[in-house]
């Protein structure tokens, strides 16, 4: 099998994903604080150090804003009715059941965030959400 001959062996700088949003510098994102970067579609940014996760600024119970809540290690916490949320994975955890966030790819070019709005994953149905949150 023949290898095609490559001068650089090394992985590219990556590109900014078309239609991405740009956040700014990532030194300027607060460390530990949720913070809403786009209206539409609702995205939110959570960064510790280099380590930057971004998912959809809207609770699926009923909908309040994530950037609202509080922070504690990749958890997020609904402001509204204490949800908790895996910012990483956008999954429910405690003792609530509830539809997972969508998350979405964020990508530092250059010490500069962008964020791509398209999700990562389909969106489930909304129908099995919030089985033990109270309204
Ligand atoms: S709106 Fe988030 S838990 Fe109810």
């Amino acid at each position: 099998m023949k290898v095609p001959f490559r001068r650089d062996r090394r992985t590219p700088p990556p590109a900014v994903p078309e239609g991405a949003v740009r956040v700014g510098p990532l030194a300027d994102v607060p460390e530990g604080a949720v913070q809403r970067i786009c209206q539409n579609p609702p995205i939110a940014v959570l960064r510790h150090g280099a380590t930057v996760h971004a998912f959809e600024d809207r609770c699926p119970h009923a909908g309040a804003l994530l950037s609202r809540g509080t922070a504690r290690g990749d958890e997020v916490t609904c402001p509204s009715h204490k949800g908790v949320f895996r910012a990483d994975t956008g999954k429910s955890i405690g003792e609530q059941s509830c539809r997972a966030l969508r998350t979405y790819e964020p990508v530092v070019v250059d010490g500069v965030l962008y964020v791509n709005p398209a999700p990562r994953e389909a969106r489930e149905a909304r129908r099995d959400v919030c089985d033990r949150i109270s309204a």
